[in-house]
């Protein structure tokens, strides 16, 4: 079954989309290796980054199945400087916002045009996208209750890939109880 045009057009936009998301936060990860102390906040946005990758190559093989053409966009200049840590997840809860808005519009897309082969395939990133912006709401939340804490800052700092793993794991779980 033959994509749309419109369709086309949709999935290659999310392409760049998602390249744009790995982009900056590799460039992230960049600026937080330069900081004292937060090696897991850089590990973090490293595999964030790779994510965004994967997610991207993901939407690739499916327009390849789909036989259309994925096109490799240029890339957006990323934000290379930040204040503080607050600034930096602050940028990643906007971004996957904005990702989340994306997504909805191509899912209403797929029912409009009755492609229910494409609504399934956008499910896995709406639970996706529910993960990341729950993994950045709860860690702007405790970084507002850190302030100034350096003790607590190297505890936020320690444990949150384990964070990050938990509420992936507890956003799964909520959406398979409902
Ligand atoms: Fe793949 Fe978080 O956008």
């Amino acid at each position: 079954m033959e994509l749309s045009q419109k369709s086309l057009e949709a999935l290659n936009l999310q392409v760049k989309i998602e390249a744009d998301a790995s982009h900056q936060y590799l460039a992230t990860a960049a600026w937080l290796e330069n900081q004292p102390g937060l090696d897991g906040v850089t590990e973090f946005f490293y595999k964030q980054s790779q994510e965004e990758r994967e997610h991207m190559t993901r939407f690739m093989h499916y327009i390849a199945m789909r036989k259309g053409k994925a096109i490799i966009p240029a890339l957006a200049q990323p934000k290379t400087e930040f204040a503080n840590l607050k600034e930096v997840f602050q940028l990643f809860l906007n971004n996957e916002q904005e990702v989340t808005k994306s997504i909805n519009q191509w899912v209403g897309l797929a029912l409009n045009e009755g492609d229910y082969i494409k609504f399934q395939f956008w499910q896995w990133y709406l639970k996706e996208q529910l993960e990341e912006e729950n993994q950045a709401s709860k860690m702007l939340n405790e970084l507002s209750m850190i302030g100034d804490n350096r003790a607590a800052l190297y505890s936020f700092d320690k444990d949150i890939m384990n964070v990050r793993e938990k509420v992936a794991e507890d956003t799964s779980a909520e959406l398979n109880h409902k």
